[in-house]
Parts: C-alpha cells; sequence; structure tokens
C-alpha cells in the first residue's frame, strides 16, 4: 500500500449526495498506478454550505476539485476566474486554487471531442453537421465544445421544444432547432436525455437515414450498451459510450493538482467499469 506523505497533493469530488461517483476511483487508479504521493476524496457538502466549503479546501491546501451535481453552477458563481468554454456552458466541473485565486473550467465538453475521437478514430468535429437529442446541462456542454472546435452545424431536439431554442440562443453560432432529429447530412448524433438508462424508457429513433459513416454516441453509460448503440452497431455504424466521456474529462484536472499526464486506457475502463 502506498502511504502518504507530508507533501502529499489533495484532491477531491464535491457533490450532494457524492456516494454514486466514480471519481475517486478513477482519480485513485491514477495516483496508484502514477506511484503519486496524493489522494482524491468524496467530499459530501449541502447545497448551503458550497460557497464555504470550496474557500475552506483552498484554506486546507487542497490542488482544487471536481463539482458534480448539483453544484455545477454554484461553482461557475464561486470562481475569480473562468475559461471560455466554463463561461459558454455557464457551468463549472473542475475547479484549480491557484496563487490565490479559484480558478474554474468546464471539462464536460473535452471530455466527449475526445471520446469520440478515442472510440471513432478519423471522426473529427469538423467532419459535418451533429445532432444532439435533449437540451439540459450535458447537451449545454456537449454543443459549445462542437461548435468551438469547428462542427458546421449543431441541431437541438428536444421534448420541451422551448428549452432547446432558448439554449440555442444561449449558445449562438451555427445552432439549430429541430422536432425531427435531421440524419441525412448528420456526421454525429449524441443521445444526452436520460433515456436508454437502466430504469428509464428506452430511447426510440429510427437510424436508418444516417449515412454509412456517422458517428453514434450515448452519455449514458449504465448499462454501457445502451439500446440505441446496439442499434448503431447493428446497421454497421460507429457507436462511442458514455463511459469515454467521464474517463476524459477527469483528465485536465488530474493533471493541474498532481502535475502528471495520466491516460484513459482499456485498464482504467474496466476499474471504473468493474460494477456497470
Ligand atoms: P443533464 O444535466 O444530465 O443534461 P437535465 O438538465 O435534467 O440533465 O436534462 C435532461 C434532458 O433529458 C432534457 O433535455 C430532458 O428533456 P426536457 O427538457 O423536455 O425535460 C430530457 N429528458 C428526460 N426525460 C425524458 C423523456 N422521458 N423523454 C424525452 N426527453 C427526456
Amino acid at each position: 500500500m502506498r502511504l502518504l506523505t507530508g507533501h502529499a497533493r489533495l484532491a477531491g469530488v464535491l457533490g450532494w449526495p457524492v456516494s454514486h461517483s466514480r471519481s475517486p476511483r478513477l482519480h485513485g487508479h491514477w495516483l496508484a498506478t502514477l506511484g503519486i504521493d496524493g489522494a482524491y476524496l468524496p467530499l459530501p457538502v449541502h447545497p448551503d454550505r458550497f460557497a464555504t466549503a470550496v474557500r475552506a479546501l483552498a484554506d486546507l491546501g487542497f490542488r482544487g476539485a471536481n463539482v458534480t451535481i448539483p453544484h455545477k453552477l454554484a461553482a461557475f458563481e464561486v470562481c475569480d476566474v473562468v475559461d471560455a468554454t466554463a463561461r459558454r456552458a455557464g457551468a463549472v466541473n473542475t475547479l484549480v486554487f491557484r496563487d490565490g485565486r479559484i480558478e474554474g473550467s468546464n471539462t464536460d465538453g473535452y471530455g466527449f471531442l475526445e471520446s469520440v475521437k478515442d472510440q471513432a478514430p478519423g471522426w473529427q468535429p469538423g467532419a459535418g453537421p451533429a445532432v444532439l437529442l435533449g437540451a439540459g446541462g450535458a447537451a449545454r456542454a456537449i454543443a459549445a465544445a462542437l461548435i468551438d472546435a469547428g462542427c458546421p452545424r449543431v441541431t437541438l431536439v428536444n421534448r420541451s421544444r422551448h428549452k432547446a431554442e432558448a439554449l440555442a440562443g444561449d449558445l449562438g453560432g451555427p445552432v439549430a432547432v429541430a422536432d425531427a432529429p435531421p440524419l441525412e447530412d448528420a456526421a454525429l448524433l449524441v443521445n444526452t436525455t436520460s433515456l436508454g438508462m437502466v430504469g428509464h424508457p428506452p430511447l426510440e429513433v429510427d437510424l436508418a437515414p444516417l449515412g454509412a459513416g456517422a458517428v453514434v454516441s450515448d452519455i449514458v453509460y449504465v448499462p454501457l450498451e445502451t439500446p440505441l448503440l446496439a442499434a448503431a452497431r447493428a446497421r454497421g455504424l460507429r457507436a462511442v459510450d458514455g463511459l469515454g466521456m467521464l474517463l476524459h474529462q477527469a483528465r485536465p484536472g488530474f493533471e493541474a493538482w498532481f502535475g502528471a499526464a495520466p491516460v484513459v486506457d482499456a485498464a482504467l475502463r474496466e476499474v471504473v467499469a468493474a460494477d456497470i
């Protein structure tokens, strides 16, 4: 067992509740395999105490923290400085305490793009239009990342059309809203809703209009192989699961806090997906 010294670097994940989070296992695996003198802790914090807790972590010498449900909007407010992606998303998932300041970023969209590049080699954001199902927080982060990376058009399709329209207005850029997914010329289809997750209804979408080169992605990762991904593979399309986004969004924070570049590989997937 690796023992901590007095120099140990500390980070963690703030959530309420936080017991479901896979991040301690994910960062713990990287700390162990890289032999780093550090620890990454689950930090359950009630929403009423969030800002106080963040400042206390900084005072305690933590290097930073991840932020998960329900704190991503409050995290944006508590930061002294945020990066451009976090500003576009209006939400922060990664905090770095540096030079007496609280710095915020949003790596969810980055994690999504890296995961698609990883699991569908050859795809890149400029490959063609993207269609996003849903208009919640995940859709916001993914759409922002796609636009920033040069995707020619992002179409939002959501049960509540007014939310998609509001999101399109916030995002700016080449964003459209539709009632039915325009799949004929889509290079990428992404499910950002909870449909298809264990305990939720399945997602009903006819993949027939998609071209042979299209990539289908799901942010749901319980189960890993959702009905949407299974349907895509059955048609010979490339499918990208939701676990990759979770793994890749963690990389920038780890690097900032612990000073080493971690890798997303089969061993990590196995550790994090062990009980899915
Ligand atoms: P997240 O932050 O993970 O994106 P969210 O903000 O709660 O979660 O967004 C959930 C998304 O899933 C929304 O787009 C929601 O549609 P509405 O805006 O109409 O609520 C979508 N969603 C959830 N359950 C759904 C269902 N049964 N059918 C269709 N869409 C659903």
